[in-house]
């Protein structure tokens, strides 16, 4: 990947990223004040965009990782599995559920029901991107980073078949076989 890569083009340059997480970290710290809340970050997407964040939080805290898995090349392949469950007990815990983007919504929905079986205090939903012209949710998104077209994103976190997940910003992805 180089500026002369005709298949990407840079959407959210690191410097933007950078500042409006910083902004975000400031706010939830703010709120979740004396708190304590626990951070699970949806994996793998989110991995890099919950250690940004982290890092912004000036409160105490916690974090753990889930990990479910929709997506197949470009296409939601409509049914999640779970992969990997979080091993901290949330009951009676708040909780902000971590997410690199909400497309369709349906990993989100999933994942929030998941977590409210286990009797929360509150759960709050942060993610850094949100296609509010495709996500169909029945909940309010707490935090949002950016809101996006309805294009497919690659970089900080976010692959396109397990790629591109180390740019430090959010391309979009030119015409690559799916
Ligand atoms: P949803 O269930 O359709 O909301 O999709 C959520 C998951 O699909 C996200 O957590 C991402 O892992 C993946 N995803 C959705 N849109 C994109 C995209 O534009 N680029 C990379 N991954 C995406
Ligand atoms: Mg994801």
């Amino acid at each position: 990947m180089n500026d002369l890569d005709p298949n990407k083009t840079l959407l959210i340059s690191p410097e933007r990223i950078q500042k409006r997480v910083g902004e975000m970290g400031k706010e939830i710290s703010e709120i979740f004040l004396g708190k304590d809340p626990i951070f699970i970050g949806v994996l793998n997407g989110s991995f890099i965009f919950l250690a940004d964040l982290l890092r912004t939080i000036s409160i105490d805290c916690e974090m753990d990782f889930i990990k479910v898995r929709s997506y197949v090349g470009k296409e939601s392949s409509g049914t999640i599995q779970l992969i990997k469950d979080i091993s901290a007990n949330v009951t009676n815990r708040h909780v902000i559920l971590v997410e690199d983007i909400i497309d369709s919504g349906n990993t989100i929905q999933f994942l929030r029901e998941r977590v409210n079986s286990a009797n929360p205090k509150s759960i709050s939903v942060a993610t850094f991107l949100l296609k509010p012209e495709i996500a169909k949710i029945n909940f309010q998104v707490d935090f949002i980073g950016f809101e996006i077209p309805p294009e497919f994103v690659v970089g900080y976190g976010l692959d396109f078949n397990q790629k591109y997940r180390h740019l430090n910003g959010i391309y979009l992805l030119g015409n690559e076989p799916a």
